[in-house]
């Protein structure tokens, strides 16, 4: 493609202080009391669309926040890229651990982000990610070098589950009809090691909550007589992995694809620092399940992890207190061919049945959905990879990502397209956790990418 990197250095600077305007509007999905913001930022990618040179763009409203659909058909006989992203973010706090407050973007250099990274909530995930194919969008219109149709589905609730989409997806099947779908929401190994999301881990999302007596008690005059919820709980929760650190739910890994030796052995050929990565993390060792290696662990294995535990007296100094109740947030992350409810009617009959007498038990399912894996040799893998050879000057590795997007298996079940992850965040962003940023390198270079995708995906398609 002519010009594209003399028109990202021309245009730089716009470029980052649109993106730094997105940022600033709260468009926290988990919080109703951010309503507006989450549909002003709706309104603001609506009118991005227009100016990146769709043809057609709408808000389509669904139960819930509404997703953003733009498109531009230039040729009926030509291909459609779907573009998926999501203008919602996580909510930020802890806010006192923010070196700048989240929603006030401020571009800092790092160490591993020389040029500068933009600190803010969702400077990754997602809205800078899913704004670079906005701009990769006005590139090829603006220069007259868009080689195929282009459709746009942003969506405003991936950080609470995407309910609505689903239904949103199955009631616009013609309308979303597509030859790929493309997606930046995850991330690649290192600034010179790009790598293509060639999975993604499902998930099954429960809350529990274990009642004792019916209101809170002396702990001494109590104390010792009556199941204190918390022991309880904790007892439960302690008793779900095993001393090899595998889950102990009966039937949890019935569905769990081995990987042969072959294919752990090329997965091992990944770039990977143990080192490195406790260093990051400040923690003198990794930890998990036996029989695994830790790229192992947070991409092929199904896991289990307390999200959250409250209960009893948590204010300042002590009270001596048996609470009546104790609750737990926990999340499960499968692998391909388990199937997220049927986890999740397997946690509730097993976290049930280990509930000693003297208590009862709730599990509430919040959300969930299927993992998601894609072949490398299909037509969009093989058009990402020459894109990213071209402006990386190297083979990107493909990679299993202990992340969900749940969605993601619902596209390719309903639109019957493959799914091509290309994601340039890198895992130090901090996601979700304070301090979350994108590095400009990472979001110019997506911009730089994007384009060649769409220039080899069509004549490959040919
Ligand atoms: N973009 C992330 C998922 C992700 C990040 C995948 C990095 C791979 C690499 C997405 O926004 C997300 O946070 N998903 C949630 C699930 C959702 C139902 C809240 C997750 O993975 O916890
Ligand atoms: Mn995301
Ligand atoms: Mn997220």
């Amino acid at each position: 493609m002519n010009n594209i990197q003399s028109y990202i250095k021309e245009n730089k600077t716009r470029f980052l202080n649109e993106l730094i305007e997105l940022l600033k509007i709260p468009s926290i999905s988990a919080d109703s009391a951010y309503r507006d913001d989450v549909l002003k930022t709706a309104e603001a990618i609506k009118v991005s669309l227009e100016k990146a040179g769709c043809d057609i763009v709408e808000i389509c409203k669904t139960d819930g926040y509404p997703v953003v659909y733009g498109e531009k058909i230039i040729d009926k006989n030509l291909p459609t890229v779907l573009v998926y992203g999501h203008y919602d973010v996580q909510p930020p706090d802890p806010l006192d651990l923010w070196n700048s407050p989240p929603f006030e973007p401020v571009i800092k250099k790092t160490a591993l982000h020389p040029e500068g990274a933009i600190y803010a909530r969702g400077a990754c995930d997602d809205k800078g990610q899913m704004y670079m194919h906005v701009k990769a969008m006005e590139f090829m219109t603006s220069t007259n070098q868009l080689p195929c149709n282009v459709k746009f589905m942003i969506e405003g609730e991936e950080e609470v589950g995407s309910a609505n989409l689903a239904t949103f997806v199955k009631n616009n099947q013609d309308k979303l009809k597509n030859d790929v779908i493309l997606i930046s929401d995850t991330g690649m190994i290192a600034q010179d090691i790009p790598s293509i999301t060639t999975g993604l881990r499902g998930l099954s999302y429960v809350e529990v909550e274990v009642t004792g007596p019916n209101r809170d008690l002396h702990s001494g005059l109590y104390g010792g007589a009556v199941a204190n919820p918390i022991n309880v709980l904790t007892k439960m929760i302690a008793s779900l992995h095993d001393e090899n650190n595998h889950i102990t739910i009966p039937g949890f890994y019935d569905k769990v694809e081995e990987l042969s030796k072959e294919e752990r052995a090329e997965m091992a050929k990944a770039p990977f620092n143990l080192d490195h990565y406790k260093k990051a993390l400040d923690i003198n060792d990794v930890y998990g399940e036996t029989g695994y290696t830790t790229n192992e662990r947070n991409a092929i294995r199904p896991t289990l992890d307390v999200n959250g535990i409250w209960g009893g007296y948590i204010g300042e100094g002590a009270k001596t207190v048996i609470a009546s109740k104790a609750y737990a947030k926990i999340s499960m992350r499968l692998v391909p061919h388990q199937d997220w409810e049927e986890i999740t009617q397997l946690f509730k009959t097993h976290f049930e049945s280990l509930a000693p007498k003297g208590v009862t038990v709730k599990v509430t399912p919040h959300h969930g959905g299927q993992g998601y894996v894609t072949p490398i040799n299909s037509i969009g893998y093989q058009a990402a990879s020459k894109a990213y050879q071209e402006t990386f000057g190297k083979r990107p590795i493909p990679q299993r990502s202990g992340g969900s997007i749940p969605i993601v298996s619902l596209f390719e079940q309903e639109l019957k397209s493959k799914i091509i992850l290309m994601g340039f965040g890198l895992d130090s962003d901090a996601i979700h956790s304070p301090n979350e940023h994108f590095g400009v390198f990472n979001y110019l270079k997506g911009i730089e990418t994007i384009p060649l995708f769409y220039k080899y995906f069509t004549e490959l398609s040919n």
